[in-house]
């Protein structure tokens, strides 16, 4: 029989769909009323509770923020029963607060699990983003390259032109520049208002999503998210920490990070084995919103895991309490 330390990755998925689940519910009844925080923390709440009846020594290394800053799931806090494998959890129990908020597409709840000191401890602070799906050639698009060489660069992989190839890019003044240059390769934008997390997955599937790439800076935090994704979905994934100040470095010096100037890969995010789980609370183009009837909710979990690169799509329906 295996150890039950040992990061039984096959064992702890289910409980983590539940765990996104759980956040998916509770954050049901908050879409669309204009209260991003209630919705957040309906979120966390329910993702804390079912986090803690799960047989793991779990700690939060991508969380709801600092001890001090967030009463729940902070960085640094101990889940589980403590009765199982030792193992990193990054979360973010609502991934897109402002799209529930506003009922816009592609809201999820996330979370990630990996054995003990395995996933990096992202500071707070913003990261420069770039990723695209599988099938390509390790170095087919680099950091290096200006965004019209990575378009160009991935059309000639795909044997496309420039013209059909389409970037996602979060709608922001500080990307108006890469906008412009990425619309004067021929490429199409798709735009976003929030949520990279999902963003950045979009890029695995490109043949339901339409999307080939993503770049742009968003939250660090969300980009080890998405790395864990691109990890079970397959994918190439780069980010590099952005700081506009000594308050962020010294931030990300507590985490433990020396080289505030290295690019991180997909594997250097995510080092180990990894399950991840998303559950739709918004309707978009990978998952499927939470529905509600009379008597029913109906949520849409993809529950993925890098050792095998299962990806499941799992429906949930469960009675209105
Ligand atoms: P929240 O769910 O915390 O609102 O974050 C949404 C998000 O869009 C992330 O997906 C993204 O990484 C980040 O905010 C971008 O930050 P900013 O809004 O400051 O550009």
């Amino acid at each position: 029989m295996a150890d039950a330390k040992e990061f039984q990755d096959r064992l702890l998925s289910l409980g983590l769909a539940r765990v996104s689940e759980a956040a998916a519910l509770a954050s049901a009844r908050l879409v669309g009323r204009g209260d991003e925080k209630a919705a957040d923390q309906a979120a966390v709440n329910a993702m804390r509770e079912q986090l803690n009846l799960l047989d793991i020594a779990g700690v939060v290394v991508i969380g709801e923020g600092e001890r001090d800053e967030a009463p729940m799931l902070y960085i640094g806090e101990e889940v589980g029963t403590g009765n199982g494998p030792a193992v990193d959890i990054a979360l973010d129990p609502l991934e897109g607060t402002t799209l529930t908020a506003k009922d816009m597409p592609n809201a999820l709840t996330v979370i990630a699990m990996a054995p003990r000191g395995t996933l990096l401890h992202a500071p707070d602070v913003y990261m420069e983003k770039l990723a695209i799906g599988p099938g390509y050639k390790p170095g087919t698009v680099t950091m290096n390259m200006t965004p019209s060489e990575r378009v160009s660069a991935l059309a000639a992989a795909k044997g496309v032109s420039t013209k059909d190839i389409t970037v996602c890019v979060l709608e922001r003044l500080r990307h108006e520049e890469m906008i412009r240059e990425i619309r004067s390769t021929g490429a199409a934008i798709r735009l976003i208002t929030d949520g990279d997390v999902a963003g950045v997955m979009h890029c695995a599937e490109p043949e339901v999503t339409g999307i080939d790439m993503y770049m742009g800076s968003g939250g660090a935090p969300e980009g080890v998210l998405a790395a864990a994704a691109l990890k079970c979905m397959g994918g190439e994934f780069f980010g590099k920490l952005l700081f506009r100040n000594d308050d962020e470095r010294g931030r990300a010096a507590k985490a433990g990070i020396t080289n505030f100037d290295r690019v991180y890969t997909r594997d250097d995010l995510v080092r180990g084995d990894v399950i991840f789980a998303a559950t739709g609370v918004t309707s978009g183009s990978l998952l499927a919103g939470i529905k509600s009837e009379p008597g029913w909710i109906t949520t849409e979990t993809l529950l993925m895991r890098s050792k095998t690169g299962s990806v499941r799509r799992m429906s949930y329906r469960s009675p209105v309490k």
